[in-house]
């Protein structure tokens, strides 16, 4: 098994898992054959994170624009994920993983959000691994909603306009206790964020691959880890910089 300098890692991996559809139908399968499949990857990542010791890994699992797909798409999607959280549920007990959920849940099903409270209860004290599903999830809209959060807040007059600053909107974001991505992985072969962190990832190293998201294993998570390890982050500084810090 394979061994990674543990202060090299990401201390938060955030992925885009692409692919599901494409591997299913390479395969002459139906997509949601896929996203069955994605979710055993899912299991196995999330397995693969928590023994690393990743403090957070958060999960682009249905986006803001994801509700325009078929509705049936859609609704087996809303079941899979259902699924997914009432099952995990032990696992992650056994694990120490809390689970998080982020992006707009008035949107979800009823009973999607009745797991997530089940999850949140059952695993809120724990303190491994943060698994986060961004679920009905939008940057832009999660930026707005900040935006509206702090403009209320200076009409109240509860917040100076001189003190909107980097850290204040920060504390709107659903990520508000989180630190920020390390590393952003996304599989398929695609090399866009599609609306995910826009904020967030604004120092991430970023890394693609090929492999769809159900084809994606360990070792290619290691891959990737591997890459992120050897990288120099400069966040605007130069390398004499930071080797003169060192
Ligand atoms: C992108 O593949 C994937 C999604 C839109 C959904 C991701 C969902 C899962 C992996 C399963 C459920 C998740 C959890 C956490 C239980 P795509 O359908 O866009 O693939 P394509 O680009 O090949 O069509």
């Amino acid at each position: 098994m394979r061994t990674f300098p543990v202060e090299k890692l990401p201390h938060h991996l955030a992925i885009i898992m692409d692919g599901n559809g494409r591997w299913a139908k390479a395969k002459m399968m139906r997509r949601i054959v896929g996203h069955r499949q994605g979710v055993t990857t899912v299991q196995e990542i999330v397995g693969e994170c928590s023994r690393l010791g990743i403090g957070y890994l958060t999960l682009y699992a249905f986006s803001a624009e994801n509700w325009a797909r078929p509705k049936t798409e859609v609704q087996a999607l809303m079941s899979l994920l259902k699924r997914f959280i009432r099952l995990e549920i032990p696992r992650m007990l056994k694990d120490n993983v809390r689970f998080n959920v982020i992006g707009d849940r008035q949107a979800l099903p009823a009973d999607v959000n009745r797991e997530i409270n089940h999850a949140y209860e059952q695993t809120g004290a724990n303190t491994g691994l943060v698994l986060t599903l961004a679920l009905s999830y939008g940057s832009r809209q999660e930026i707005i909603q900040a935006v509206r959060g702090i403009a209320a807040d200076v009409a109240s007059g509860r917040l100076d306009l001189a003190a909107v600053s980097e850290a204040e909107l920060e504390r709107h974001l659903f990520t508000a206790q989180m630190p920020d991505p390390d590393l952003l992985i996304r599989t398929s072969g695609e090399m866009r964020i599609s609306n995910f962190l826009l904020w967030q990832l604004a120092y991430a190293e970023l890394y693609f691959c090929e492999v769809n998201w159900p084809e994606f294993t360990i070792a290619e998570l290691h891959r990737a880890l591997q890459h992120f390890c050897e990288r120099e982050r400069r966040f605007g500084l130069t390398s004499d910089q930071l080797q003169e810090r060192k």
